[in-house]
Parts: structure tokens; C-alpha cells; sequence
């Protein structure tokens, strides 16, 4: 009886959970792929050619450097997407080599790294990889409201496959999955509650109004201490300029010495460690 009980209100609780999140569970990204698998290789192969001589610059500064074919091959199944805008991974580099700078300057220590914004895995596997050529001991938690086990159009060259789950997307990555904790949810609501006392390393790339980067930001700085880092995605004027003014309200409150990238006119970056 007691059994039984318990196994209605799983479902209850199942039940409303879906409903709340009714719509990421329905084809959030497209009820049809956008594109077939040689549309999206033609889009990969412009994409990839893209070069950043501000980030080659930031790679030979800091001495660490993404294996670019790795990464290449990642991004042809979680950032080459049917958009508007330019399609560009270079954060991929950004983040990978900031992470090994900051393992390189912690050894021995156990390194925890949040990410707002899952989408289809490609930073968070970026940042997985840098943990474990690092060699360090670490975890990586990711948000976003996508699910990771629903069956979906992604945008992706994957589409051609039928639906899968984000967990099949990134299927060939499992080396790096073990590393990686994926939790559906609003990062506003879910962010305060994941329970780590310290977070070393952040990457913010969910929702690029003022209003979220602020609050996000606001509930990772609280577990950083000095030298960790935090990232942010977009911060470019003129496209999101909710981000840049969030960045710079942090960057003049002056408890993180804030640094900054244009890779291109559509993508700018910075990151600030705290002091
Ligand atoms: C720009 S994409 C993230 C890209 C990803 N970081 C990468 O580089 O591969 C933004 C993601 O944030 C998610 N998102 C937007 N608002 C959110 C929120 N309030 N809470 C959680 N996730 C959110 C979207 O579903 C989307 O997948």
C-alpha cells in the first residue's frame, strides 16, 4: 500500500513537472528538421574556416590551446544550426584555454565549473575536455530549461537521424560525459539551489537580458573566491546590449579585474577574475 502510494505521487509530481515545462517537451527547437545533413556540412565547412586572430593572440598568450579538429568536429553537431546570424564556435577556444590556464595555476585542487545555457552541449564539452587534459579532478554542471533525455529537433546535422535526445547527440563525447551534470530548469530559479560551496570557474550563456546575466552572476560570485573566474558570453554592443551593460555594472563594481575579446563584429567575450 505504502509502495503504492508512493508510486502515485512520482506520477503526480511527473505530471505536473511536465505540464509546467509542457513546452520543452514539444519540439522546442522545430517540429522538422531545418536542413538536410549536406545543407548543414556546406554551412560547417564556411563556418570553420572563420579565423580570429584576437583569440590566436589570447591562445599564445596563455600557452594553452584547443586540438581545433576536436573542436571542429564537435561544433559540426552542437553549433552548426540554420540562423540569422553568423555562425561562429570561437568561444570554444576562449573557454578551453582559460580553463587550462586557471587548472595549470591550481594544481592538486578539485575544480567545480557552471555553465548557464546547456543548448546542445558544445561549451560544456569544450570545458570538460580542458578538465581532463588538465588532468585535474573536477565536475561540470550545466542548466538549461531543454531537456536532456526528451527526443527532439535539434537544428542540427542530426536531424537527418530523426529526433534524439541530448544525451544521444552527445553520445560520441561519453569520455567527457562522466564529467557533466545536466539540469533541466530556469537557471534563475535552479542556479541558487544547486548545492556546491564553491564554483571556480563560470561560463554564463542562458538568457542575455541585463536583468539575468546580473542575477546569475550574482549567485556565482557569492561561492567564488580570489582568482576564480567567471565568463560571459555576447558581450557585444549593439546585439545584446543588455549583456554589455551587465558586464559593465560588474566590471565597475570592481571586485573582478574584467578582461576583453572582439573576435568579431558579432561576437565579443569577456571574463573577469576576482580580486
Ligand atoms: C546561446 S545558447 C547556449 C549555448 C551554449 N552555451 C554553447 O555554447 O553551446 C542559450 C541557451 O540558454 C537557454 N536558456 C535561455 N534562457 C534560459 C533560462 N532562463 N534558464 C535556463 N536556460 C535558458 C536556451 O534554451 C539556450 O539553449
Amino acid at each position: 500500500m505504502k509502495h503504492h502510494l508512493a508510486a502515485v505521487g512520482d506520477r503526480i509530481f511527473s505530471s505536473i513537472s511536465h505540464i509546467a515545462d509542457w513546452r520543452w517537451y514539444n519540439d522546442p527547437l522545430g517540429a522538422a528538421p531545418r536542413a538536410s545533413a549536406e545543407e548543414y556540412t556546406r554551412l560547417f565547412q564556411a563556418a570553420r574556416k572563420a579565423e580570429y586572430s584576437q583569440i590566436d593572440a589570447l591562445e599564445s598568450e596563455i600557452g594553452f590551446s584547443i586540438d581545433r579538429e576536436w573542436m571542429d568536429s564537435l561544433a559540426l553537431h552542437t553549433q552548426i544550426t540554420v540562423k540569422k546570424s553568423d555562425l561562429a564556435y570561437p568561444h570554444g577556444r576562449i573557454l578551453y584555454s582559460l580553463l587550462r590556464k586557471y587548472i595549470a595555476e591550481h594544481p592538486g585542487e578539485y575544480i567545480t565549473i557552471i555553465e548557464t545555457g546547456t543548448a546542445r552541449g558544445f561549451s560544456i564539452l569544450c570545458m570538460a575536455k580542458a578538465l581532463m587534459d588538465g588532468g585535474a579532478q573536477g565536475r561540470l554542471i550545466t542548466l538549461d530549461v531543454l531537456p536532456h533525455h526528451q527526443k527532439m529537433y535539434w537544428n542540427c546535422i542530426d536531424d537527418s537521424q530523426g529526433r534524439k535526445t541530448r544525451a544521444e547527440l552527445l553520445s560520441p563525447w561519453s569520455d567527457l560525459l562522466k564529467y557533466v551534470v545536466f539540469v533541466q530548469g530556469d537557471s534563475l530559479l535552479q542556479l541558487p539551489k544547486v548545492g556546491v560551496d564553491r564554483v571556480n570557474f563560470a561560463f554564463i550563456d542562458a538568457q542575455h537580458t541585463k536583468k539575468n546575466v546580473l542575477l546569475e552572476y550574482q549567485a556565482v560570485s557569492k561561492l567564488q573566491e580570489k582568482g576564480d573566474v567567471i565568463v560571459f558570453d555576447d558581450v557585444t554592443p549593439g546585439t545584446f546590449d543588455g549583456v554589455v551593460e551587465a558586464v559593465k555594472d560588474i566590471d565597475t563594481g570592481g571586485r573582478y579585474t574584467m578582461r576583453y575579446l572582439t573576435a568579431s563584429k558579432q561576437r565579443a567575450y569577456a571574463w573577469g577574475t576576482k580580486t
